[in-house]
């Protein structure tokens, strides 16, 4: 599994890097390559058809590790995003500044063929194939810049433990509702063989309806498969939900118990009797 969480300010380097797309080797394109054809496969009809979509419209992505200037000019042309790459971790207020102004941090560096099925820290195959197709959606691409502008403020507010939690649970990990069923549009599924099996098809997780307090409550599992999914109905109930002003939000949730990830609360809408059975595999 890939996680990407909201860097560390000890020790980063704020600054943005050439991607020097021409110091990749074959054996790097060549792994690309390899994640690439085994998760386009797994994903149709496991992706939310917007990422599908998004996908396709990055063609560049299948032939190795794609260039950012080709990828930022089919961006350009549909939500105005751009990915910008970084050495590595950054400072929350520099990777938030950045999503506020529609720029995706990505890391260039991609895994060894040792580490196929398994990173602590997100790779170029996670940060351009988990993230960047669903940057083609207006409504998800506003999002993300929402929520870059909601991290400047969480960090104004002391308020970033709880609001990582919302983007842990949505733009890593969530699950979006669909009439064929359940859909991937998690970054940190989507990048992962594993997970994006495990997410849709297996009985052990909860998968449970959207709840803004509710997920800013939520620990969440860096070290293994999520023990609980958040579905969300659109991309639009996202951006609703998410609108309001969180200052009061946060107040409120500071005052209740954290939960853990595995649990299940009385008031937890289990979604999974609401999906049709999936007809597909
Ligand atoms: N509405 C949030 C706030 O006032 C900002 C936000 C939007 C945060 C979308 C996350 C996602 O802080
Ligand atoms: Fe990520």
């Amino acid at each position: 599994m890939t996680t990407t969480d909201h860097g560390n300010a000890i020790g980063s380097d704020d600054s943005v890097i050439p991607q020097a797309w021409e110091t990749y080797k074959a054996e790097d394109h060549a792994i690309w390559r390899r994640l690439f054809e085994r998760q386009s496969k797994l994903l149709v009809g496991r992706a939310c058809a917007e990422y599908l979509a998004g996908l396709d419209q990055l063609g560049v992505c299948a032939d190795g590790i794609p260039d950012f200037r080709k990828l930022n000019e089919v961006l350009d042309r549909t939500t105005g995003w751009q990915i910008v790459a970084v050495p590595g971790l950054i400072s929350e207020a520099a990777f938030f500044g950045h999503m506020a102004e529609r720029r995706f941090v990505a890391t260039r560096w991609i895994r060894s063929a040792a580490q196929l099925d398994y990173l602590q820290e997100p790779d170029i195959f996670h940060d351009v194939f988990g993230h960047v197709p669903l940057l083609t959606n207006p409504a998800f691409a506003d999002y993300l810049q929402a929520y870059g502008r909601g991290g400047l403020k969480a960090l104004r507010l002391g308020a970033l433990d709880m609001l990582a939690r919302l983007y842990w649970y949505t733009v890593e990990f969530g699950l979006l509702r669909t009439p064929d069923g359940p859909r991937i549009y998690g970054a940190g599924i989507m990048s992962s063989k594993g997970e994006s099996i495990y997410c849709l098809d297996d009985p052990h997780p909860n998968r449970i309806a959207f709840d803004l307090k509710r997920i800013l409550r939520t620990r969440y599992r860096i070290d293994d498969f999520q023990e609980t999914y958040f579905v969300i109905d659109s991309f639009e109930q996202l951006m609703g939900e998410t609108a309001p002003d969180f200052a009061p939000i946060y107040r409120q949730v500071a005052e209740l118990a954290e939960i853990e990830p595995g649990d299940v609360l009385p008031t937890d809408i289990l979604v999974d009797r609401l999906f049709d059975g999936r007809t597909d595999t």
